[in-house]
């Protein structure tokens, strides 16, 4: 998997944020484990809480279309190193438990983590069997 591609394509994405609200703009692109990759972004929306985050418009894409396993996934903010909000964290616990999560801030400059980094001692599946 190359890192650089991957930040690359949530950079793409990020241009495509739907932001009249908050005007800060976010992306995202996964690889899934079985090599598709899915970019998303932010979209807001009038009502406020309908707005959905970069990082769950590339997962959902992801799943909705079959694939349910993330092996990386990169995130690019309009702030320094953009980190994903609790909710993405718990999305991103349920379908990337051993992701890469990749925050950059271009593809020279970024950041590693594995969710149980970002979301220690997370309640996920496993605990409901
Ligand atoms: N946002 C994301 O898309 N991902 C994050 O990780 C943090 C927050 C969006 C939601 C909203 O559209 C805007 O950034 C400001 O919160």
């Amino acid at each position: 998997m190359e890192k650089k591609e991957l930040i690359q394509k949530a950079l793409e994405a990020q241009k495509k944020a739907y932001v009249p609200y908050s005007n800060f703009r976010v992306g995202a692109a996964l690889l899934t484990e079985d090599g598709e990759i899915f970019t998303g972004c932010n979209i807001e929306i009038a009502s406020y809480s309908p707005t959905i985050c970069a990082e769950r418009t590339a997962i959902f894409k992801a799943v909705s279309e079959g694939h349910k396993k993330i092996k990386a996934i990169a995130i690019v903010g309009d702030s320094d190193f953009t980190y994903p909000c609790g909710v993405c964290r718990q999305v991103i616990r349920e379908f990337g438990k051993d992701a890469t999560i990749i925050i950059a801030n271009s593809e020279e400059e970024y950041k590693e983590y594995k969710i149980d980094d970002l979301l220690p001692h997370s309640f996920g599946p496993e605990d409901l069997k």
